[in-house]
């Protein structure tokens, strides 16, 4: 079965064609139109003209999609799109165009959850390495830092999430800060593998080392491991933000240059620390669940590493897309599409986009 799946709840126009078959999912085509370049301007996205890059971009995106799979829309079983959330605006785009293509040409739509969409994005592995539910999923990107408990490809629990910033946000504006071109996550990824080396003079083992370094014992690069004392699975990062604002400032002050990569070595440890913390309880208290990281912030390098070492610890497997994956794509929206309709969900003329946080 072939699914046409679109994606526009944020600053990517995305369009996939992506065929279950023997029990996997083959992309055959994931077209990603990035307003990125636009929104670097601004400083983040600005949703209007996310809006309209979307409406620019959408019909070309298909016809891309459609081609690179070689199948026309007789070929196509069902129709998914990114319902919620996200800005709506940008939502409406993709939910206009994708009721009306299923409309002309009768196919069934299916609204899909974008959150669950990112952690579907684990189960279009070719090889069939894919993780089965319940899991313990980590959703970590620019809108969103959550733990869900996957109980089935169609349900999930959210047992914990951010009370303030979204782990991404919280890269991004820092990194704004320091001089990294929006969105920062990548350039700060890098410059923290830079400030990491520093640190500890080792190439290779550079994060285990990290912590007994003189960098991380030097009182002017301190910075606090964002944490909610409590027994919940719930994270905070502004607490982080604001401590590192704080010592931008007084470097600022003394008139000292900030040393950039030491910085954001010291910052991302905080930030993945956190999030390793909470999701070590989470394992702990779901026994026999793997472990899933999903979003854009998956492709955090350091991340990526710190999870495989606690998956390791607890005895259970790890699934992460790979790092062209963990973006906003239409292949994922297709995968949980997927799932969506073989358990019956569909959707008339009627849908409408919700930019709410309403999983399921
Ligand atoms: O999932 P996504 O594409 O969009 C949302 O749904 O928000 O995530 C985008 C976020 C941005 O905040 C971006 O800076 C972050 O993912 N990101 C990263 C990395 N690559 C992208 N954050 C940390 N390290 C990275 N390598
Ligand atoms: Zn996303």
């Amino acid at each position: 079965m072939k699914i046409l799946a679109f994606e526009s709840s944020c600053d990517e126009t995305s369009a996939a064609v992506v065929e279950r078959c023997d029990g996997r999912f083959l992309i055959k085509s994931n077209i990603i139109a990035s307003q990125v370049d636009t929104h670097r301007l601004y400083g983040g996205v600005v949703p209007e003209i996310a809006s309209r890059a979307h409406i620019e971009a959408i019909s070309s995106i298909t016809y891309e999609a459609m081609a690179t799979a070689g199948v026309t829309m007789a070929d196509i079983d069902a129709v998914a799109v990114t319902a919620s959330p996200g800005l709506i605006g940008a939502l409406l785009v993709g939910v206009s165009f994708a009721k009306a293509l299923a409309f002309a040409n009768k196919k069934p739509l299916v609204p899909v959850c974008h959150v669950m969409g990112h952690i579907a994005a684990t189960y279009l592995d070719g090889s069939g390495r894919v993780p089965e539910p319940p899991f313990i999923a980590l959703v970590a990107s620019g809108g969103h830092t959550a733990i869900y408990r996957v109980i089935s490809h169609t349900e999930c629990e959210l047992i914990g999430s951010t009370r303030d910033d979204a782990i991404g946000e919280a890269f991004d504006k820092i990194g704004r800060i320091i001089g990294i071109p929006y969105p920062a996550g990548r350039g700060f990824d890098e410059l923290s593998t830079e400030g990491f080396i520093e640190a500890t003079g080792d190439p290779v083992a550079f994060y285990k080392k990290y912590k007994r370094s003189e960098a991380y014992r030097n009182p002017d690069l301190a910075l606090p491991t964002p944490a909610v004392r409590d027994d919940s699975l719930d994270f905070s990062f502004s607490g982080l933000k604001t401590a590192a604002i704080n010592l931008i400032h007084r470097y600022e002050q003394r008139g000292i240059p900030l040393p950039r990569a030491l910085f954001a070595a010291r910052y991302t440890y905080e930030a993945v620390e956190a999030v390793a913390k909470k999701l070590g309880s989470a394992l702990d208290r779901f026994e026999g669940h793997d472990l899933v990281l999903s979003g854009g912030v998956a492709a955090n390098s350091h991340l990526r590493r710190r999870l495989s070492e606690l998956a390791a610890s607890k005895g259970v497997a790890l699934y992460m897309p790979p790092v062209s994956l963990c973006g906003d794509n239409a292949a994922m929206i297709a995968a949980q599409g997927y799932y969506d309709y073989m358990a019956g969900k569909r959707a008339d003329t009627s849908l409408n986009a919700s930019a709410a946080d309403t999983i399921n």
